[in-house]
């Protein structure tokens, strides 16, 4: 099984790779670059194809703007499948972006720095692949400075979203309350991801709305950070995002460690990240939740739910290893039960959950694949090797789709799989954990 499993995957990630030299995440719902998923989507094709796995960096970096700004979207291409596109988005308003390519005004989790680790780990040819990386790692350095000095208004060491397609996790409930209380207007335009997947498994227009009124609000301002920190209605910390960043933060530290020269860069990477992670324990993580949770810079208040973003700082190593103990038992004793797949991306006890709807209760295999090393992290063996496992189950009964329905009876019946089929991170990060 694991060798059909593994051609298959292969077989998704070939189809999608676009001669440009990146991988679009599906067809039609998705015909372009997107940022955290080009780093996933390299890690799968380390396993097998390093150029493949090095042009996807490549083609991303070679996106960024002046002021070290990676986009969430790179619209290499013009095609109409997709909404909304490069002339919604006008990234040329902000004076430093990519004169080369149209992109969003948006970012996306910072995951580069851990993808260039992963590769260095995984390459047969550990020479060839460092001289790669040290071609890259100042863009991703780069990176992290913008995050750092743009996107931390009270210097707290914890960086703020400003929209949720920031988040990845694109209509979790956690942003409900905020959406409530906005008066967006209602927007005359033709969707296009509802022509693709069943629209019972996708947002809702009214939330659309939002997400165009928010970008909307950003371009008032011509995507300038300062005026967004202060006018954006959309404002808040969130506990996958600043993993990432923590996470990718310490893979700098060990690659520009092995390259050798770069003490200064190394020891502002140590600075940010001691109060990184002293901020998320003291500021993100809830001692009567026992999870990470979301602040809200806006309105000055947590965002007191849980989803699967809530366990993911153990794979950034974050947390004591007490708190970690108290974080697995939430997320056993609520996304666990015997009738459940690991892990919903949203709280399977809360009345907001949704097991058909993107990220309002499916299982999604990248947050798996984080879960799955922070687990492994700390030692939590056979609850890793359970999210493997699941993990295998889904895509076996299933297929390589966008997401899974977590209840064991709907997902056994082979019709549990929703959203874009012949989904790349999907395939890239099976081959990642079955190579394990
Ligand atoms: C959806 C997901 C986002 C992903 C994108 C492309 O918008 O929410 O996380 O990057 O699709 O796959």
């Amino acid at each position: 099984m694991k060798d059909k499993l593994l051609a298959e995957a292969q077989k998704v990630l070939n189809a999608n790779f676009q001669k440009e030299g990146f991988t679009i995440p599906s067809k039609k719902l998705y015909p372009f670059q997107w940022k955290w998923d080009s780093g996933f989507i390299a890690i799968g094709y380390a396993h097998y194809d390093m150029d493949k796995a090095e042009s996807e960096i490549t083609t991303l970096l070679d996106a960024q703007w002046a002021n070290g700004f990676i986009p969430h979207i790179v619209f290499h291409t013009d095609t109409d499948t997709y909404f909304p596109g490069a002339d919604f988005h006008q990234s040329a308003l902000h004076p430093m972006s990519s004169k080369k390519y149209r992109s969003t005004g948006l970012v996306q989790p910072p995951v580069l720095g851990f993808v260039l680790e992963e590769l260095y780990e995984i390459s047969k040819n550990k020479k060839a692949t460092l001289q790669y990386i040290r071609s890259q790692i100042d863009k991703v350095y780069d990176n992290h400075q913008y995050f750092y000095q743009n996107r931390d208004p009270l210097n707290e060491g914890l960086v703020y979203i400003y929209h949720n397609w920031e988040s990845g996790t694109d209509n979790s409930p956690i942003w409900d309350g905020i959406f409530e209380n906005l008066d967006s207007p209602e927007y005359d335009f033709e969707r296009r991801d509802t022509s693709h997947v069943n629209p019972e498994q996708r947002p809702t227009k009214r939330e659309y709305d939002h997400y165009l009124h928010i970008i909307d609000i950003a371009k008032k301002y011509k995507y300038d950070d300062q005026k967004i920190a202060a006018h954006s209605p959309f404002l808040v910390q969130d506990p996958l995002f600043n993993a990432m960043l923590i996470k990718s933060n310490e893979a700098l530290i060990m690659l520009y460690g092995l390259l050798g020269g770069d003490n200064i860069k190394i020891k502002q990477l140590e600075k940010w990240q001691e109060k990184a992670v002293f901020q998320m324990n003291k500021k993100l993580f809830d001692e009567d939740l026992n999870a990470y949770v979301y602040y809200d810079l806006r309105n000055k208040k947590h965002i007191r739910l849980i989803s699967s973003s809530s366990f993911t700082p153990l794979f950034a190593g974050i947390p004591s290893k007490k708190d970690a103990e108290n974080l697995v038992n939430t997320l056993v004793s609520r996304f666990g039960g015997e009738d459940r797949y690991l892990c919903a991306s949203f709280d399977p006890t809360s009345t907001h959950f949704r097991p058909k709807k993107y990220w309002r209760g499916p299982v999604w295999i990248n947050l798996n694949w984080i879960l799955f090393r922070g687990l492994k992290r700390y030692e939590f063996k056979d609850l890793a090797r359970r999210v493997k496992e699941d993990s295998v189950q889904l895509v076996s009964k299933n297929g390589y789709y966008e997401y899974f329905d977590c209840r064991k009876e709907v997902l056994d019946s082979g019709n549990g799989a929703y959203g874009g089929n012949n989904f790349s991170w999907s395939a890239a990060l099976l081959i990642d954990m079955l190579n394990e």
